[in-house]
């Protein structure tokens, strides 16, 4: 695929021809099952002169029927599923009887697979409560097509309307507004429109507490008061957002604290973010997951990547916006200190996640033959936020570059967008305005690079210089010297305490890692029986690090707490490398798998060297 075409090398719809431009769905959720059934009914808008046929997305479904809806009523027609292409899916092609222009409305009767790779069921053991099942969706990247048969692409993008049927006593979510609730019967609609990746359903035993004027947290009712404290600041931080980037469309701004098996720390899914439970800290100190999240309902949910080539305008933007909000909550100090840990996340990921890959090392990507669920890393996220820091400095800070987004924003919002419509943008902007800077900016370098940044910006460093000071003296005293060394400041900030770790993770150390040292780090810090999940996986990682056999327990303890990938990969990795844990990783990853959702579990095997079939 071309640097800047809007091909979607990973759909195999043609919005060129026809768009999608609302869908009817009809779902029952069936838990004996672990399937959806029912049926779509699609409106298209045929964009094309005429056509004879429509190309859709599709995974794992059973398609037992296809009709035109006409006033008159349906009519029949012929349809054939290809064979399925490993991680993408399959092309459903329906013929349409005669050449047709202007609107259609399409009925497609089908079925999920109880393995379909965007759902994920949970027997009641793997619940909370222990009492109810659990199903919920998760279509980014592209398993909405296991869901629903779509246009499976950023570049098409659609309303909805949902009646979902499932079991009464269960509650349903889905990422819209609920116009209706009764008897197992609800009934969702999205008036704003999305493109397939944005669907979200959730089923099981969840209720909510209110946190603002349109927001609730529901979650299980063990955790759902401490989540309300926990993010109690959800509705600043979307007043902030709309300071930055102008009214809120979607009506409503709910989160679902969701079970441990959930594979993201947080999933923008409209009118309802999923995050994951691991953010419960008991202090806020992880709710800024919540300001990323949020910031999508303007940079990816309004304005929307056309395929995931050009992730980065997605994360990267958002990461950028994040961090504004960080900077007005909690100061500029704050703010560029998550800059410069970012920095250090994203060398671990190049060293690590993608040694091997360089494309994936690249700003915007060329995916054609790669599946774009591995786009997830820190390259669009951390070299997105760093492009567009850079480019704030070079046009004069954020009085500038701010209604410079603004004007971004409004020109692209409800559509998709590629790179070339923001570099396009930025020069509509700046042209006559700073047209020496535009001519400064190094578009190759920036884009598509492999390796680390070359260009830095310029961060305030208060907060990590404290930082610092503790690896030095971490990483280069014989443990006598460090228990009452002067340098040791043990009131350093949360974020600063998980820098700490994370550094000491990632640095060479000059002093062995052993059972005096891990404790002494442990006991000064007081990390001992923290609940803090970014604590307890830099820690784990330490342990592993270490070689540190005695701590394995607690090293499969946190694995088998969650199965977040962000937290499980860099571990069952690490472990991959220590042939003495590496049958005993395995081991353990072979008993948990299943409540993995399927696309992390197959990522896990493959970090652990090994293949599996589910
Ligand atoms: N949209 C992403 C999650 C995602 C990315 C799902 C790619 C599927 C494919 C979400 O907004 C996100 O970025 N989550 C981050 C947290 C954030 C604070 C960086 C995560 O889960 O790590
Ligand atoms: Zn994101």
């Amino acid at each position: 695929m071309s640097r800047f075409s809007k091909g979607d090398p990973s759909s195999y719809s043609e919005p060129e021809n026809v768009v999608t431009r609302h869908t009817d769905l009809f779902w029952n959720v069936d838990f004996d099952k672990q399937t959806i059934s029912g049926e779509a009914i699609i409106h298209f808008d045929i964009v094309a002169k005429e056509i004879e046929r429509i190309l859709l997305d599709v995974s794992d479904l059973t398609i037992s029927e296809v009709n035109v809806v006409t006033e008159g009523g349906k009519i029949p027609v012929t349809f054939t599923v290809s064979d399925e292409v490993k991680d993408i899916g399959a092309k459903l092609t329906i013929d349409l009887p005669t050449k047709t222009s202007g609107e259609l409305k399409v009925s497609i009767t089908y079925e999920t697979s109880s393995k379909a790779s965007g759902l994920q069921w949970l027997t009641p053991e793997n619940t909370l409560g222990k009492k109810h099942p659990y199903m919920y969706s998760q279509c980014q990247a592209i398993h909405a097509r296991s869901i629903v048969p779509c246009q499976d692409t950023g570049a098409v993008k659609f309303t909805f309307k949902a009646e979902v049927t499932h079991p009464s006593e269960l509650t349903a979510l889905l990422g819209g507004v609920r116009l209706s609730s009764e008897n197992g019967k609800t009934v969702y609609e999205q008036t704003v429109p999305i493109p397939a990746y944005l669907l979200a359903i959730a089923v099981g035993a969840i209720v909510s507490r209110p946190l603002g004027k349109i927001s609730k947290v529901w979650a299980e009712e063990g955790i759902v008061d401490e989540c309300a404290e926990e993010f109690s600041e959800t509705s600043q931080m979307l007043a902030t957002a709309e300071e930055i980037c102008g009214p809120y469309v979607w009506k409503i701004y709910d989160l679902l604290v969701m079970p441990p098996s959930f594979p993201y720390g947080g999933m923008e899914n409209p009118c309802l973010t999923m995050i994951t439970p691991t953010l419960l800290a008991g202090d806020k100190s992880l709710a800024t997951v919540v300001a990323h999240e949020i910031s999508h309902s303007w940079t990816g949910n309004l304005v929307t990547n056309a395929n995931y080539e050009h992730f980065w305008l997605n994360e990267g933007f958002t990461m950028f916006l994040e961090g504004k909000i960080a900077g007005r909550m909690f100061g500029r100090e704050a703010r560029d200190f998550h800059a410069i840990q970012g920095l250090s996340e994203l060398q671990d990921c190049l060293q690590g996640q993608l040694k091997d890959t360089p494309e994936l090392q690249k700003l915007v990507v060329d995916l054609t033959g790669l599946n774009p669920d591995d786009t997830y890393s820190s390259v669009p996220y951390i070299k997105g936020q760093n492009f567009l820091r850079y480019l704030e400095d070079l046009f004069g800070g954020p009085s500038q570059f701010e209604p410079f987004f603004r004007f971004y924003l409004e020109k692209y919002k409800y559509k998709s967008v590629v790179t070339d419509d923001f570099k396009s943008t930025l020069y509509e902007y700046f042209n006559g305005k700073a047209d020496d800077k535009l001519t400064q900016i190094n578009w190759d370098e920036w884009l598509y690079s492999t390796g680390p940044l070359k260009i830095v910006p310029k961060y305030d460093t208060s907060y990590s210089d404290a930082v610092h000071k503790q690896v030095e003296v971490w990483n280069n005293n014989p443990i006598d010297k460090i228990k009452n060394h002067p340098d040791i400041d043990t009131n350093l900030h949360v974020w600063q305490l998980i820098g700490l770790l994370t550094e000491l993770v990632q640095n060479p150390n000059n002093v062995e890692i052993t059972e005096e040292w891990i404790s002494l780090l442990e006991t000064t810090y007081g990390f001992v029986g923290t609940r803090n999940s970014a604590f307890l996986f830099t820690l784990a990682r330490l342990y592993v690090k270490g070689r540190l056999f005695n701590r394995l327990n607690q090293v499969f303890n946190f694995l088998n707490s969650n199965f977040r990938m962000k937290y499980v990969r860099p571990i069952y990795r690490d472990l991959e490398k220590w042939p003495e844990a590496k049958p005993l990783a395995i081991e353990n990853f072979q008993k948990v798998k299943s409540q993995m959702m399927k696309f992390c579990a197959q990522s896990v095997a493959k970090d652990l060297g090994i293949t599996i079939d589910i």
